[in-house]
């Protein structure tokens, strides 16, 4: 009998190694990603949405659009949340939901190669060891992108996300910071709008 399930699941994931998920629209889903439960790994469960762009979910199920997937380097990039600019306010998509968390047990977290931008801060920042000077990128972002317009005047900060930091959160709260956005290998000389705004992921890939 034990023989038997240990037959069926060799089969099982040897099986399930091979079966690649179909394009979204013209867009590729490189294996391990699974875009609905027949296909790929559902450990690394993304949508494709009705325009064909694929999205990448959060441990709250807040989607966020996956701009790129690298599966050679096990790294994606999905698109920072929208900064809301209704009547005025400084406050990110996901700002109802504490910002982006990745789910501890699942094989995504966030790299190091990600310059997050803090905006519209509360003083408890300053306490912390993030660059809220005059100087600091965020000052750059709000006065030069439309979408940071509005927590001009505001305390505001940037960081580098790197490997001392919480690698499972970007935080997005009361008391903290109500937006944000994120830079992958922040180039400080390029111009505001040429900044390759996004968020860069890692996975661990399966049978590791
Ligand atoms: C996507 O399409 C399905 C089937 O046509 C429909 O049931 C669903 O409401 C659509 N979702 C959105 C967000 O438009
Ligand atoms: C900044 O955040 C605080 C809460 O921390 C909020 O009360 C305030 O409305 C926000 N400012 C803007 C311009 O959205
Ligand atoms: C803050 O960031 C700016 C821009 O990168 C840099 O010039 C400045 O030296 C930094 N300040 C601190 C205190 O690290
Ligand atoms: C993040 O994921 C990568 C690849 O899966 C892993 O090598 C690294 O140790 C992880 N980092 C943290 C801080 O969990």
């Amino acid at each position: 009998m034990a023989l038997i399930i240990f037959c069926v699941f060799i089969f099982v994931s040897h099986a399930s190694a091979l079966n690649v998920c179909p394009n979204c629209g013209s867009v590729e889903v490189p294996y391990p990603f699974s875009t609905d439960e027949n296909c790929g790994d559902t450990r690394y469960k993304i949508y494709c949405n009705n325009n064909s762009v694929l999205e990448f979910p959060s441990a709250e199920g807040f989607l966020y659009k996956i701009l790129s997937i690298n599966p050679t380097s096990n790294k994606l990039i999905i698109n920072p949340p929208t900064i809301m600019q209704t009547s005025s306010t400084c406050y990110s998509s996901d700002f109802p939901l504490g910002g982006l968390r990745l789910d501890e047990r699942s094989p995504f977290n966030i790299s190091s190669h990600n310059t997050v931008i803090l905006l519209n801060c509360s003083n408890a920042l300053l306490r912390s060891p993030l660059n809220c000077s005059s100087t600091s990128l965020c000052r750059r972002f709000e006065d030069n992108m439309e979408e940071g317009s509005a927590c001009r005047g505001t305390l505001c900060c940037h960081y580098l996300k790197d490997s001392s930091m919480n690698s499972h959160f970007i935080r997005a709260r009361n008391g903290g910071c109500s937006a944000y956005t994120s830079v992958v290998d922040m180039q400080p000389s390029d111009p505001v709008e040429k900044w390759n705004y996004g968020i860069e992921l890692q996975w661990l890939p399966p049978n590791n």
